[in-house]
């Protein structure tokens, strides 16, 4: 068929007009997406400057001048690493940046951080004297489940990355904790400690005495910078049963020998910590995998201890305390500006797609000098004013 020039010159035209609309809607779009958000929807998919759902989970936040750096977990296809750690910055925590992978997974097969690797909850402190930023994480090597029980050290000059993986440890092999009394570090009668079980063993020490030599347990962790510069490693030991609070060296890359236990035998995990008015405070999970859990909290006038339970921080319905609002504890926040106020990071894990995992930030609210989380299914920083 013929048609004249001019008639597909204008046809042209027209799909030209219309390829450049929908390339502007489309670009329009995710700026809106990305200047748009003035609150936070827990549970809710969150999206990234580029329209694509945040991909940090077991997460912690950096402020390092002026700006919030958002570390976590990138799921991709199953739990183990197959990418690495992800890092987002924002000045406001409402929208976020892709900045990109800061600690990438290795090529190599024989890397501790191999591809295939579980690399968890990784958590980032900047080093005035040194000027690095420095990452711990939970590590378990390729093959072998969550047997190793390990905790991963990397650096960067730059905050977004990339850093360096420098090695792993199992913390203060050769060092008891402060409060280790002679009986603890060796029972005097070693048939009687044999025929403790459950909870009263653990509590008793047999782990710790069993791991004296090669080094304490760390799984779930989190890392906490104090008002004097000192750095600690809050971390889940003794199979779980235990928290290990262990103090870092001065340039936090390694451990003093100083070290805690914390609520023996409870069964923490995902711990989260801050500091308030003096007190310490921390709330974490218990141990039941990726399903949720009622969260427990505590408070200590000094971080070493002793720490004190204070229950279940949650309020709301039967459901919403059995399942902290169906998350677990990673990380909590000061709020920007606001001092005193603190956000209460969680995750909402989806094991069966778990780069679909969500997020649920709540205010941490107060009943006296007790913290509480409520459910508020959109929230900004004014909740934080009203107070
Ligand atoms: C959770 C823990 C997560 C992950 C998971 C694996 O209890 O908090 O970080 O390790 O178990 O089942």
């Amino acid at each position: 068929m013929f048609l004249p020039a001019s008639y597909i010159n204008t046809m042209r035209f027209r799909t030209l007009c219309v390829l450049a609309l929908v390339l502007f809607a489309s670009i329009d779009l995710s700026v809106a997406q990305f200047k748009s958000k003035s609150s936070f929807s827990p549970g809710e998919l969150w999206l990234d400057n580029n329209g694509v759902h945040i991909n940090a989970h077991g997460g912690g936040i950096l402020l390092h001048q002026g700006i919030y750096y958002w570390f976590g977990e990138h799921k991709w296809n199953g739990n183990t690493a197959l990418v690495g750690v992800h890092v987002y910055s924002s000045r406001d925590l409402y929208n976020w940046k892709d900045e990109g992978i800061a600690l990438a997974v290795s090529e190599d097969p024989a890397s501790e951080i191999t591809k295939g690797c579980i690399i968890e909850r990784p958590k980032v402190i900047y080093n005035e004297a040194t000027k690095k930023f420095v990452m711990w994480f939970h590590l378990e090597y390729k093959g072998r489940d969550y047997k190793e029980a390990r905790v991963g050290l990397a650096t960067s000059d730059k905050v977004t990355g990339p850093f360096t993986y420098i090695r792993s440890f199992r913390p203060n092999a050769g060092h008891w904790p402060i409060e280790a009394t002679d009986e603890f570090k060796s029972p005097a009668d070693p048939e009687k400690e044999k025929a403790l079980k459950g909870r009263a063993a653990v509590i008793g020490g047999r782990f710790v005495r069993r791991d004296y030599e090669r080094g304490q347990m760390s799984r779930d962790m989190t890392l906490y910078v104090d008002d004097d510069r000192k750095a600690y490693l809050l971390t889940s030991s003794e199979e779980n049963q235990t928290l290990h609070l262990h103090e870092l060296t001065e340039d936090y890359t390694g451990f003093t020998g100083k070290w805690t236990r914390i609520f023996p035998g409870n069964e923490n995990e995902g711990p989260a910590i801050f500091k308030h008015k003096g007190k310490y405070y921390m709330i974490s999970s218990g141990c039941t995998g990726w399903k949720p859990n009622p969260a427990r909290s505590g408070v200590a006038d000094s971080i070493l201890g002793p720490w004190k339970s204070m229950g279940n921080p949650c309020r709301g319905t039967d459901q919403e305390k059995k399942t902290t609002f169906e998350s677990q504890s990673t990380f909590i926040l000061p709020a920007p500006d606001r001092p005193d106020s603190f956000i209460f990071m969680g995750d909402r894990w989806r094991p069966e797609n778990s780069s679909d995992g969500r997020y649920v930030w709540l205010p941490i609210e107060w009943e006296g000098d007790k913290p509480v989380l409520n459910w508020h299914a959109e929230w900004n920083m004014s909740v934080f004013s009203e107070k």
